[in-house]
């Protein structure tokens, strides 16, 4: 750096976002009191200007990244689940930083995702009696992940070491062989005491060895990470402005490059093109805007777009794909399971999507890429997914501000995976559908009857196959076309290749309602008997289904009664430890909360619910 740099650049450059991680003992307060009192550096309140300032000339660029996260976090924070991630904006005479203080409790791994996912440092803190834990592991992998590219390790408590040289270097030593392997672009450590400032802002006297930075001057001299206003342009439109009929403009906030009036854009689903008209703000229009700014633009053209599309350049499109390869962090206590349906938000868009396949899961203490049916609470892997429609796929790598997304669990909302993008799947953008001439409509013309899918759920033993078999008699007598799908039967074939974890069974379902759809689809009167035992899987066979075309029959019998019945003798099996994950013993069956038929079939002959099932059928309309 020879040239004196632009104003801009100097200021970029003078900003620096970091994150803390660390266990509330390894003394993360303590550093950052100790880093505010002998830092020289001053205050919150009349820094507030940094982020304004920031925002403003785009030094902030991972910032909408960061709103994305947060955004889709809300929802949750409604249902009264707070996320902690605090930003602190403080200065010294030579740097601005914001640090993403996020407490360390038991829903960590959640908040340290929200701050990572805009910080370019970490600042990773460790107990010189402990060293590397397999929670510091975990951190680094997460901020590895989530596009940290410089971390500082502060072996903090060296005081309680006495100073030992042999100590600190062991510990780098271990660290560095962890982290080597996660392509940081540099790990810097240093021997600190938090408690009485060694290193911290001052050279301390007690390592006279240590040949490194202070912890203050590497965070003032690090090389702070490009700027994203040199990024393509994206736009994520969060609403379409229409307050009076001369007047339709798109708001949201530049997530990454930059625009200028009289630009061409397009949206990028559609590909529509038109220019910039205006870029619009509270304070008046602005000739231009970048990564950071919230703004309004309206075109010189009328082309369709709704909340959710993404405007950028002509000239520098994302790929726009419904699979895609991502990395993905699971963060609630429900496992995810590969064929589950998740809402999934990516920028302002909401569709829907499940994982397809898990090519990996990392295992973060020794970074081995092992084989798994599932992920569970805090555990990160590679997975192929599936989305509802096509979204803009930008690889994380190359893009933080739209590479990430977010998975919702459909029944609680909670925000339950984040996700970063690696890559499209081709295969995907060369299928598309055949339309035939003859249609579900003709076909059931045809036979003169409304194609449906009885489904019915319930325990092993409670009669779901005894009814649904006197149902299709009775239909099939009043000349109905139907068929039968059933869990032993299907498990026989098409699905002899699943067991009986929970995640066999998502996909279990997931392939059943698949076959009762091309089955309605051919117009029959399709009865599904499966325990299906997970209220997800059957909400997700529903919404396969056009509607008025499917109805769950709770088949409702007491697991006592079920026991007592035992028709194939697996619940003496399963009692006797012979015969794992049974449904009712030690494996969960959730009932439906709103069937549109609930049969109580204990101490009732088998006709007589067949019956209420046929009766049900005739006030719908459905049979004569
Ligand atoms: S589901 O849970 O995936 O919906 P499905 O209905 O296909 O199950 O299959 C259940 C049938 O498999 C039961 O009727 C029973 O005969 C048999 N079975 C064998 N092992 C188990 C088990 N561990 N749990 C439940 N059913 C089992």
């Amino acid at each position: 750096m020879t040239d004196a740099p632009p104003p801009a650049a100097e200021q970029r450059r003078g900003l620096l976002r970091f994150i803390t991680c660390g266990s509330v003992d390894d003394g993360k307060s303590t550093l950052i009191g100790r880093l505010l009192r002998d830092g020289g550096f001053a205050f919150e309140d009349q820094l507030r200007a940094v982020e304004r300032d920031s925002r403003r000339h785009g030094t902030t660029g991972e910032e909408p990244d960061l709103a994305l996260l947060l955004d889709g976090l809300e929802a949750e924070r409604q249902q009264g689940i707070t996320i902690d991630v605090a930003h602190r904006f403080f200065a010294t005479p030579r740097r601005s930083f914001i640090v993403a203080d996020t407490p360390g409790h038991e829903q960590y791994t959640r908040n340290m995702a929200t701050g990572a996912s805009t910080a370019s440092l970490a600042v990773v803190l460790l107990d010189a009696r402990k060293g590397v834990l397999a929670q510091t592991k975990r951190h680094t992998a997460i901020c590895s992940l989530l596009g940290v590219r410089d971390v500082l390790v502060a072996v903090n408590k060296m005081d309680l070491m006495g100073f030992d040289r042999a100590v600190f270097e062991r510990i780098a030593g271990d660290y560095a062989a962890f982290a080597g392997r996660l392509g940081f672009r540099s790990v810097v450590p240093v021997p600190i005491s938090a408690r009485f400032g060694d290193n911290v802002a001052a050279r301390s006297g007690n390592t006279p060895w240590h040949r490194g930075p202070t912890l203050l001057e590497h965070l003032e001299t690090v090389d702070v990470e490009g700027d994203t206003a040199g990024k393509p342009f994206r736009f994520p439109v969060q609403w379409v402005n229409r307050p009076g009929p001369d007047f339709r403009g798109f708001s949201g906030t530049v997530a990454s490059g930059r625009i200028a009036a009289g630009d061409r854009v397009v949206a990028a689903a559609s590909g529509k093109a038109a220019r910039v008209a205006r870029i619009v703000t509270a304070d008046g229009d602005l000739p231009a805007a970048e990564a950071g700014d919230a703004v309004t633009l309206t075109l010189d053209d009328e082309i369709d777009i709704s909340r959710g599309d993404v405007l950028v350049r002509p000239e520098a499109r994302p790929e726009m794909a419904d699979q895609f390869a991502a990395h993905l962090l699971w963060m609630d206590e429900e496992p995810m399971l590969p064929g589950r349906d998740y809402a999934m938000r990516i920028g302002h868009l909401w569709t829907r999507a499940s994982v397809t396949s898990i090519r990996h899961r990392l295992d973060v203490d020794t970074l081995e890429e092992l084989a798994a049916r599932r992920l569970g609470m805090n555990e990160i892997g590679f997975c192929n997914l599936s989305a509802g429609q096509r979204v803009p796929a930008d690889a994380y790598a190359a893009n933080r501000a739209t590479g990430a997304f977010i998975l919702v669990d459909r029944f609680t909302n909670r925000t339950a995976g984040a996700g970063m993008i690696a890559f499209p799947l081709r295969r995907a953008a060369n299928i598309h559908r055949e339309s035939f001439l003859v249609d579900k409509a003709a076909r059931a013309g045809l036979t003169g009857q409304r194609p449906l899918v009885l489904w019915f759920t319930g325990l092993s033993g409670s009669g779901k196959s005894t009814v649904a078999k006197l149902v299709e008699r009775a239909l099939h007598r009043d000349g109905r076309l139907t068929y039968s799908l059933d869990g032993d039967n299907l498990r026989h074939g098409l699905n002899k290749d699943l067991g009986f974890t929970d995640a066999d069974r998502v996909e279990n379902i997931r392939r059943a309602g698949e076959v009762a759809k091309l089955f309605a689809d051919a117009g029959l009167v399709v009865l599904c008997s499966f325990i299906s035992p997970f209220r997800a899987e059957r909400r997700a066979v529903r919404d396969l289904l056009d509607s008025g075309e499917f109805a769950e029959v709770f088949v409702d019998a007491p697991i006592a009664e079920c026991v007592r019945r035992d028709p194939k003798g697996l619940y003496a099996k399963a009692r006797a430890g012979k015969l794992a994950n049974f449904t009712g013993i030690d494996s969960p069956y959730e009932p439906p909360e709103a069937p549109e038929l609930h049969l109580r079939t204990e101490g009732r002959a088998p006709e007589e619910s067949a019956a209420e099932v046929l009766e049900w059928l005739r006030g719908s309309g459905l049979a004569p």
